[in-house]
């Protein structure tokens, strides 16, 4: 298989997918940063993983072939326009490929029953609205769901949180952004 992971930062599923296709396979490691390219290189140099990277913007995706598979993880929520990227995303793969995207709730997390904010973020919630641009893009929603682990206390729950924002929740409650993962394919054309 052929695939595609758009905005792979240092290429943790793109790796993960080189060592799913295997060496008959191809994996495209694409992302706006150019220094991305190198965290990519090393990545894959270290696990023997075969991922071309490139930089490119998503809403510029334009790959040397077409791919089975276009993936994006925490991806939408940073670019201008997400619908001109679906649809590039869409754009990218065979007739019979797959879009997986995974994207958060930012504000449905909670700390302590706070929500959560990313104010860095240009769409914190993008993943509220994925099932929509994805019919949008002309794609077909081939099934859709969210997921979020919670917990409280020591534990992987609150590790993550303190690895992502450096601050650690000690005993009060999370629930983390739930993840919305959206498993579509291009429009089918129907015949009457
Ligand atoms: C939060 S990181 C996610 C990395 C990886 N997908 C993951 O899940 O571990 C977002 C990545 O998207 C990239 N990015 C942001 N805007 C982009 C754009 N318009 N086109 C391509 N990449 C972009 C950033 O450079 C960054 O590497």
């Amino acid at each position: 298989m052929r695939c595609v992971d758009v905005g792979a930062g240092g290429g943790d599923v793109a790796v993960a997918l080189a060592g799913i296709v295997g060496a008959s396979g191809r994996v495209y490691a694409v992302d706006s940063d150019p220094l991305a390219r190198d965290a990519v290189a090393r990545a894959a140099a270290q696990h023997g993983a075969q991922v071309v990277a490139l930089t490119q913007v998503a809403e510029e995706l334009l790959l040397p072939e077409p791919v089975d598979l276009a993936f994006a993880r925490f991806l939408m929520l940073h670019v201008f326009d997400p619908l001109v990227v679906l649809r590039r995303m869409r754009q990218a793969v065979t007739a019979t490929g797959w879009i997986v995207i995974q994207e958060p709730i930012t504000s449905a997390g909670r700390i302590d029953g706070q929500p959560f904010s990313f104010p860095g973020a240009r769409h914190p919630d993008l993943g509220a609205i994925l099932p929509g641009l994805a019919l949008k893009a002309d794609l077909d929603i081939v099934d859709c769901w969210a997921e979020a682990p919670a917990g409280a206390g020591p534990g992987p729950i609150a590790d993550y949180l303190t690895d992502l924002t450096g601050v650690s929740p000690e005993d009060s409650s999370v629930v983390l952004p739930p993840l919305v993962t959206l498993v579509a394919r291009r429009r089918q054309i129907r015949s009457l």
